[in-house]
């Protein structure tokens, strides 16, 4: 439909069929079971509001689809489609890890392939809108979900924000296979006092340019078609309901145009927030903020008529949020083709296709980080393997967000060693449950019934005692063990901050007294977030952090312990040495009394005197099966100009045996700004496979536009002085070269 032809759509709509388009519901609302909730319960939703909504959470299947949108058509007074939305955040149905995973690949190329894998199998079921990618910045691991974030670095969110919309949109939103992209949560949700899950976020201005939004920024050039609004209070002030922050930053300085939409009744809980005195002012202020679409309460369906009547709000504004969104269907062609690319044998054609298992599986390998391998990896054939713990036969490692996602279609490891032929002697024992039930809070009230009616099942026949003992004798008679450890899926995502970070209190007696009966330890951890790693540290001789890897976890875990395939990830996020050292990032600022080494007690440094400052394992830090060694690092000049470039090199030698992958990383210290400038900044990186033996210089370009930043005026541009220079391979990287920026 052509702009002009769309504008009078809108103009021959009523106020309230246009107030209808800013409504979203979930199907619940749609199907026979009308889902009770808030809005519902307070009379606010009705019958024709529904028959009118202008979009749908949670609608997926493409029979279902074409049959609720066909009906929906019939009745709408103007045949206009409903948007179908749904969190695809790591997969459909075919799930690649984490985005905390993805980040730990650092191959926004990879991702973005899977992204569109992911907007393919959405497609075909139906689906026009993913709630993805998440780009909120985290520096601390109490916040559940800071899984659902590719990291700490702005720079390398940046690339993963750009690489997962265009996965997701293609070139063109109306082509087959793609959906369209919802980056959230703007804004700074990342950063919750205390970790604590919707708390209250403070940041200066300077900090939110400089680290905050340029992943949001990344993404809304990228062309991603909407934004959604974060829960947490800004500064004092709601996201949601924030003039500011929506329209003077996002919609003029970073020029955002597409829809806004709220996040789960965030608009209703502005008057919770004591920002709107009632719904009345929450609506007003929502809709001056310019959010377009309410998600899942009546406040904008109930109060935006009076308020336009009564000329609170002018129709005007209220048009320019429903054009917004008519012009959002529009650019999917949904009034063209309502069904788009919903198919039902496509559906059977491509989800959970081998190809889509094949990304799947590759993009867990390269998300794997190894962080300690003292002659445990790669196994060898003849060796006797005892595979235990709770994950040894655990197929739900795909994250909290993978809602569609069935556990029958997963690799356990258990699987992935019982399809094997070339490691005979391999046992596996399970010895206890992620949780026990003093830790069932851990989880929701739903998982911890599931646990709990698993152990139940599995106490018919055999009991918890008996799990636990043949998982020690199986240990004993191992020459090694693969120790598989971690969070239940549930255990991170959204609502689940915690304030102790440690692997829970069964798995920890499991690894101690496994430990006794054999310490040729590997620690196979599943997890969400960094963890309080001490323990494991102690107890185990390898380390390998799986996150939650998804569908084909089990094959890639099995490929990558023997040795098929080399660990290559990279710690996207600093894994803290307890938590009492959060928030913590790589790039944080010198301060004037830092403490370079706080092996050596310093008194009036800014240090603490129980532990350490730095993280157990920082930023950037992954081990491979063999060893690199870096040269001294040149500098094509000592100065560079306004307009010219600067080389910095090093040369790489693969030192070992084994062919590896290294990620050789570009730090800068700006030495003296206007404001403080951090201690180095990640600035680039280059993914290096070299053979034994194999050697390459590996040059990076620096030029003026990397030293930019928000200066102390609030401009943005680089300022003369000393830049310091490291080329390492994870962010600990301390000899650097210098030049002068003129
Ligand atoms: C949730 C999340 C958001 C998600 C939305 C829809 O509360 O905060 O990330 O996309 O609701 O499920």
């Amino acid at each position: 439909m052509t702009q002009e032809k769309l504008v009078e759509l809108l103009h021959s709509m009523s106020l309230k069929e246009k107030v209808n388009q800013m409504l979203q519901v979930t199907t619940g609302f749609f199907t026979d079971e009308k889902m009770l909730t808030g809005p519902t319960a307070q009379g606010e939703i009705g019958e024709e509001n529904i028959s009118q909504a202008g979009s749908l959470i949670g609608l997926f299947g493409a029979e279902e689809y074409r049959k609720q949108q066909k009906a929906f058509m019939e009745k709408h007074p103007h045949h206009i489609p409903f948007l179908d939305m749904l969190d695809v955040i790591n997969g459909f149905r075919t799930i690649y890890p984490i985005p905390l995973g993805q980040g730990a690949t650092f191959n926004p190329d990879l991702m973005k392939k899977c992204a569109s894998m992911a907007a393919l199998e959405a497609s075909v079921s139906g689906i026009h809108v993913t709630f993805s990618p998440m780009v909120d910045l985290v520096r601390d691991a109490r916040w559940g979900r800071v899984m659902e974030s590719t990291g700490e670095d702005p720079m390398l969110n940046c690339e993963f924000a750009r690489a997962q919309v265009e996965g997701y949109q293609g070139r063109d939103v109306k082509e087959a296979g793609k959906i369209a992209a919802c980056v959230k949560h703007f804004a700074g949700y990342g950063a919750p006092v205390g970790g604590r899950e919707y708390n209250t976020v403070e940041l200066s201005e300077n900090t939110l340019m400089e680290y905050y939004l340029p992943a949001y920024q990344a993404a809304i050039e990228a062309g991603a078609e909407m934004v959604m609004t974060s829960f947490n209070t800004l500064n004092g002030i709601p996201s949601t309901g924030n003039q500011w922050l929506m329209q003077e930053i996002l919609r003029g300085k970073m020029g955002f145009q597409g829809v806004l939409i709220s996040d789960w009744a965030a608009i209703e809980e502005l008057c919770i927030h004591g920002f709107a005195a009632d719904r009345w002012e929450a609506a007003s202020l929502a809709a001056h903020a310019g959010v377009d679409i309410d998600m899942m309460t009546g406040v904008y369906c109930s109060k935006l008529p009076e308020l336009v009547e009564t000329q609170v709000l002018s129709e005007k504004l209220l048009d320019e949020a429903v054009l917004r969104i008519l012009t959002l269907k529009n650019k999917l062609g949904l009034f063209e083709n309502p069904y788009k690319d919903a198919d039902p044998e496509k559906e059977k054609e491509v989800i959970l296709c081998e190809e889509h298992r094949k990304l799947a599986r590759e993009a867990a390998e390269q998300s794997f980080v190894l962080l300690k391998n003292e002659e445990m990896l790669p196994l060898n054939p003849e060796e006797k393997i005892a595979i235990i713990g709770p994950f040894a036969e655990e197929k739900e490692i795909y994250g909290s967000w993978s809602i569609i996602a069935q556990a029958q279609d997963t690799v356990s490891i258990a699987d992935a060693v019982r399809t094997q032929t070339e490691f005979p002697h391999v046992s596996i024992a399970k010895g206890c449950e992620i949780l026990s039930p003093k830790e069932y809070c851990l989880v929701t009230q739903a998982e911890a019934e599931k646990i709990q009616q698993r152990v139940e099942q599995q106490d018919r026949t055999q009991s918890s005692k008996a799990l636990w003992k043949e998982a020690v004798k199986t240990a004993r008679k191992a020459d090694k063990v693969i120790l598989t450890l971690g969070e239940h899926k549930n255990m991170s995502g959204e609502a689940a901050s915690r304030a102790d970070l440690r692997i829970p209190k069964i798995q920890r007696k499991l690894l101690k007294e496994i430990y006794q009966m054999n310490p040729n330890i590997t620690v196979i951890l599943f997890t969400g977030r960094p963890l309080d790693l001490r323990q494991i540290e102690k107890y185990a001789k390898a380390i390998l952090v799986v996150w939650m890897p998804g569908t084909e976890g089990g094959n890639a875990i099995w490929n990558v312990i023997t040795g098929a395939v080399s660990p290559s990830g990279r710690l996207p996020m600093s894994f803290p040495y307890c938590v009492g050292q959060v928030p913590i990032s790589y790039n944080e600022y010198v301060t004037g009394r830092p403490c370079e080494d706080s092996s050596v007690s310093r008194e009036y440094r800014s240090n603490y005197r129980d532990i350490p400052n730095e993280p157990l394992y920082p930023f950037g830090y992954g081990l491979s099966y063999t060893q690199f060694l870096y040269s001294k690092l040149s500098l094509s000049s000592t100065v560079l100009k306004p307009g010219e470039k600067l080389e910095a090199s090093i040369v790489l030698r693969n030192i070992g045996d084994r062919e590896g992958t290294e990620t050789v990383q570009l730090y800068i210290r700006d030495c003296a700004g206007s404001v403080v400038r951090p201690k180095k900044e990640l600035k680039a990186y280059q993914k290096i496979t070299l053979a034994p033996d194999e050697e390459i210089t590996v040059r990076f370009e620096i030029t003026e536009e990397m030293l930019r930043f928000y200066r102390a005026d609030g401009s943005y541009g680089s300022e003369k002085g000393i830049m310091g220079v490291m080329i390492g391979k994870d962010s600990n990287i301390r000899e650097s070269a210098a030049f002068e920026l003129q």
